[in-house]
């Protein structure tokens, strides 16, 4: 926190889970991007996003933001979310995922829960770290 005040960046969320996904970072070497206006997320409905490396979904909670990957753990295909039934669907093989990015049902092996991403917001713009 001490250093985020002295560069005068307000960086809501830092996913720690980025760390401990598979022992490494999702983006190692990248840059931060804007994806979304935060006047766009409307409160606590997950809102799509695509860079050129990262298809993911920002959930604004009051004044936070939280990323999440859009691909499913199973074998990565790209979730859609499901306004209806408030969860992350997937296409191939019907995995489910609750908002909060754990897997709601189970295959041959337990699924592992949506990798968190690095997500900041800078003058109202949510930006992610990305390639
Ligand atoms: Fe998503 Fe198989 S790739 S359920």
């Amino acid at each position: 926190a001490g250093v985020a005040a002295t560069l005068g960046v307000e960086r809501l969320t830092r996913a720690e889970p980025i760390e401990s996904y598979r022992g490494q970072a999702l983006v190692p070497n990248g840059n931060w991007t804007p994806v979304k206006a935060v006047t766009d997320l409307p409160e606590g409905i997950p809102v799509a996003f695509r860079t050129g490396a990262i298809e993911g979904f920002l959930i604004r909670n009051g004044g936070q933001v939280r990323g999440l990957s859009a691909v499913c753990t199973h074998m990565g295909c790209i979730l859609n979310y499901s306004k209806l039934r408030n969860q992350f669907e997937c296409p191939c093989h019907g995995a489910t995922f609750g908002i909060d990015g754990d897997p709601n049902n189970q295959y041959s092996a337990p699924l592992r829960s949506l990798p968190s991403l690095d997500v900041r917001i800078q003058r109202g713009q949510v930006e992610v770290y990305t390639v």
